[in-house]
């Protein structure tokens, strides 16, 4: 398996690995619909959680089926990936379509801006996210070899990580929050705190007005235990992930980072975070 691992290597000023770099023409060139639905994060983030939060709204109720048979990948294509692109662009039958991206903002396609589509980022505070995706990266066959925590957490604040530097990726898409309207920019921290009331949010940006039973049943369905064990959701059914290194649906916590991180490791975590992020008018919670 170990041969199919990945290098990294610098695409356009961004970290990428060729499995989301093969099919960039067809990727740039791909025709939005108005009513198309992107979810675009940075690795670790929430990306699934909220696929899931938003198949959940849009085809619970009526196309349940799809929630036992089709695995989240498939109902939530992956733009940037081949196989996925694909399926994307020529098979999926659902309107809206739900399509999954972690391009950094320079890299979406024109047409989504042209078609005005709405657009739901999904942040999470960096210490959680490195530590997130080394994890990942560890059981995820078809990512680079992360190397010991260590390396990979110097990589991290370097931004030589597939998809680039965290910090690029929020801040970039904070910035187009400021003149894009129809994007919708929440926090992993917020949505765990109180699940229902991000769904709230998420249905006023969308324009959907399920019952609050609907939305009790969505907020049940997307607790990380019910997540979890849900083989529709977290990824067992894809061979180049090895569980028995690490699951993906791992911990779902805020605060992780402090098994992981050293005393020395935060500070000079800190330290380079404050000059990373000192021109930037973006702010994560501070008490994670
Ligand atoms: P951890 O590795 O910290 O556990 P993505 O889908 O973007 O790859 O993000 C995966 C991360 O989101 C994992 O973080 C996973 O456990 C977490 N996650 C997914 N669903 C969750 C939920 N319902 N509650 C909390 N965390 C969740």
């Amino acid at each position: 398996m170990d041969s199919i691992r990945p290098e990294l290597f610098d695409f356009h000023g961004v970290s990428m690995s060729h499995y989301f770099t093969n099919n960039w023409e067809n990727v740039q060139n791909f025709q939005a619909r108005p009513d198309d639905i992107v979810i675009a994060t940075y690795p670790k983030a929430g990306t699934t959680w909220v696929s899931y939060i938003l198949d959940l709204l849009y085809f619970g109720q009526t196309a349940p089926e799809r929630q036992t048979s089709i695995p989240i990948y498939e109902r939530v294509p992956f733009l940037e990936t081949f196989k996925s692109f694909a399926y994307l662009a020529d098979k999926l039958p659902t309107s809206p379509r739900l399509i999954k991206t972690h391009f950094p903002i320079q890299f979406v396609p024109k047409s989504f801006w042209e078609q005005n589509c709405r657009i739901i980022y999904v942040a999470r505070n960096a210490k959680d996210n490195v530590v997130s995706y080394y994890h990942f990266d560890r059981m995820n066959q078809a990512q680079p070899e992360p190397g010991d925590w260590n390396s990979f957490f110097h990589r991290f604040m370097e931004g030589k990580m597939v998809f680039g530097s965290w910090y690029d990726h929020v801040n970039g898409w904070w910035k187009k929050k400021q003149t894009y309207s129809n994007l919708h920019y929440m926090f992993f921290e917020d949505l765990l705190e109180d699940t229902g009331r991000e769904i709230d949010k998420l249905c006023s940006f969308l324009g959907l007005s399920p019952s609050v039973e609907e939305k009790e049943i969505v907020a049940g369905k997307v607790q990380f235990d019910n997540i979890k064990k849900n083989s529709m959701v977290n990824y067992s059914t894809l061979s180049v992930m090895d569980y028995n290194i690490s699951p993906f649906m791992r911990k779902g916590k805020v605060g992780d980072w402090r098994n992981h991180f050293t005393v020395a490791q935060n500070e000079e975590f800190d330290e380079d975070y404050k000059k990373k992020m000192k021109d930037h008018t973006l702010q994560f919670r501070t008490e994670i």
